[in-house]
């Protein structure tokens, strides 16, 4: 079926309107103090559930007309249209013309049979991997599945970049208290071979499982990390004797201790791994969204097949949730709405992000592909350019860290940072300190720094401390400063696939406004291009002749200075 042409925001009476909403807004003083003190339903109006996570939108600069007119917006640019496309595997990635279905690797293997997509029935096809993760993560839990020399599996090291790393490197971090085989996970990802040699240090080869995952399985890092690693691999085993050196004991060693993730199985074979050994998935899951798909194969084996069923019961409920609930009502696309209310109306350029839990340390990271490869688009889906702003820098760092080093430029900067604080009211592991519960004093820099944002410090309040006059003025905090809190019970693997289905909708409902198609990412391309004609003219005059005075004086150093 034909995918409409995108809708111009910008034309929409709802922009309009939106547009004047915002200029009166300025004009009379945005004062979150006084919305608050104007409106006691204020907190209730915006709190929101979503899964059994808790949303405070209410220190966000918005008031009840604001969210009626994002709404409409919303609405004139089809985002329920286009939210029911997406989830029925309609061809939504128009440059690609590919179906858009990530949301598919959390349906119940109840609905098989319900979701043909392009003469697939794609429930059972996820099932029928999910099936072959589940017993071969058994094997290697239990130890039946053992290494070339009888051992059983300790380490598993999984190879992969983008899409293919950050999300499992992101899970793996942020489910640490749940890691119960005694199988720790180790990701190389970066084409610099520091990565490889640091991650491999210390690594016992006899009981290192190695999982190559690439969806395209032609990326040139995780290729050359494969073959670095495949080397090191068979050079390990044949120096304490697990194999002879020949070439059937180094393909049985391959056999046991290398196995992959890709939709391109063909590829997979011709790098000499079996295929019993490799597990797929399809051209219809973006990169940046496949942690729920065999991506993940090394969080199954390291945390079970039971918690990454949680894990995907957590997707599955907010998917629920974003395509059954009203607009007006729905928490997730109105954070969506809300980040376009401040790149487009109040020109941010950049979203924090700021767990208010450690183990989520790389979740920004995880974050930005997931919301810049997606949303960093010039044109729209139709190949028109983009009529507004798109695309802001998602950054972050967990608290309280971030307190002690970017928060200044967050609370008495020029520039409007929306900032996202996520927080669990129970922790893995709670101490207490000197008689104070410290995951108490952790949550109370939660709650002050938002608090803080939103109301500030006046100079009054300043000189009532006693402050010399001539400091007022630095010690002021005008307020005002946008954040949405997120609050949970546990960071279980539940919760966690809640919250990356919630950023994966939000990004979807930017995307839409926009116009774009947040499904392909061609701008990584042409880096990969320059860069195959580049490297050669380390060492070829005739291929430095053809470079930019730049690049070529670039080269000219490192020749100089290379040992
Ligand atoms: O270069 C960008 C990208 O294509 C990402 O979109 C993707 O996640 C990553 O490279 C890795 O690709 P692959 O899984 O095919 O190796």
């Amino acid at each position: 079926m034909a995918i409409s042409a995108p809708i111009d925001a910008t034309k929409t009476p709802a922009w309009v309107a939106l547009q004047k909403h915002h200029d009166e807004l300025v004009e009379k003083g945005i004062s979150l103090k006084d919305w608050f003190a104007a409106d006691p339903d204020r907190v209730e109006k915006l709190s929101y559930r979503a899964g059994d996570l808790y949303f405070d939108l209410s220190k966000n600069l918005v008031t009840d007309e604001t969210l009626k007119l994002l709404v409409d917006l919303g609405r004139a640019c089809g985002v329920e249209e286009r939210r029911d496309a997406m989830f029925s595997g309609e061809h939504i990635n128009t440059t690609e013309d590919r179906a858009v279905l990530h949301t598919a690797l959390r349906r119940p293997a109840s609905q098989k049979g319900e979701l043909i997509v392009d003469g697939q029935d794609v429930v059972a096809d996820v099932h029928e991997v999910l099936d072959r993760m589940y017993a071969f993560a058994d094997r290697v839990r239990s130890g039946e599945w053992k290494g070339v020399s009888g051992k059983k599996i300790e380490h598993v090291v999984s190879i992969g970049i983008g899409g293919s790393d950050l999300g499992p490197v992101m899970v793996y971090e942020a489910m640490k208290p749940y890691l119960d085989a005694g199988i720790d996970c180790r990701y190389i990802s970066n084409i610099d071979p520091n990565d490889m040699a640091e991650k491999v240090k210390g690594l016992d080869a006899e009981t290192t499982l190695v999982i190559i995952v690439s969806k395209t399985f032609a990326t040139l890092e995780t290729l050359t990390n494969a073959r670095e690693v495949k080397a090191w691999m068979l050079e390990q085993l044949r120096a304490c004797g697990a194999v002879d050196g020949s070439a059937e004991q180094d393909a049985e060693a391959i056999a046991k201790h290398f196995v992959a993730v890709s939709t391109a199985l063909d590829l997979v074979a011709d790098f000499g791994i079996d295929p019993e050994n490799a597990f797929g998935f399809w051209n219809w899951v973006g990169g940046r969204y496949s942690v729920d798909s065999a991506v993940g194969l090394s969080l199954i084996i390291a945390l079970g097949p039971e918690r990454f069923q949680q894990f995907l019961a957590g997707f599955r409920a907010i998917d629920e949730y974003f395509e059954n609930t009203p607009l007006e009502e729905n928490v997730v696309a109105l954070m969506g709405l809300m980040n376009v209310w401040y790149v487009n109306f109040f020109g941010a350029d950049t979203h924090a992000v700021l767990p208010y839990t450690q183990y989520l340390h790389r979740f920004p990271a995880y974050l930005q592909q997931l919301t810049m490869e997606s949303n960093g688009k010039h044109v729209r889906w139709d190949g028109t350019p983009v009529t507004c702003h798109t695309g802001e820098v998602f950054w972050g760092e967990p608290g309280t860290n971030g307190q002690h080093a970017f928060y200044q430029l967050m609370h008495q900067g020029s520039v409007v940072v929306p900032a996202d604080f996520i927080a669990f009211a129970n922790t893995s592991n709670p101490f207490v300190d000197e008689g104070q519960d410290v995951h108490e004093l952790f949550l109370g820099n939660f709650l002050a720094q938002t608090k803080a944002l939103a109301f500030g410090k006046t100079a009054d309040e300043v000189r009532a401390e006693g402050t010399p006059e001539q400091i007022v003025p630095a010690r002021v905090f005008e307020g005002n400063r946008p954040t949405t809190s997120i609050f949970g019970d546990t960071l279980t693997p539940f919760a966690l696939g809640e919250l990356i289905a919630v950023y994966e909708h939000i990004t979807f409902v930017q995307g839409t406004v926009w116009g774009i198609d947040s499904y392909d990412q061609w701008g990584v391309e042409l880096g990969k291009q320059l860069a195959k004609q580049i490297t050669p003219a380390f060492h070829d005059d005739e291929a430095l002749s053809k470079q930019d005075a730049s690049t070529k004086a670039l080269i000219e150093f490192y020749r100089a200075t290379r040992r």
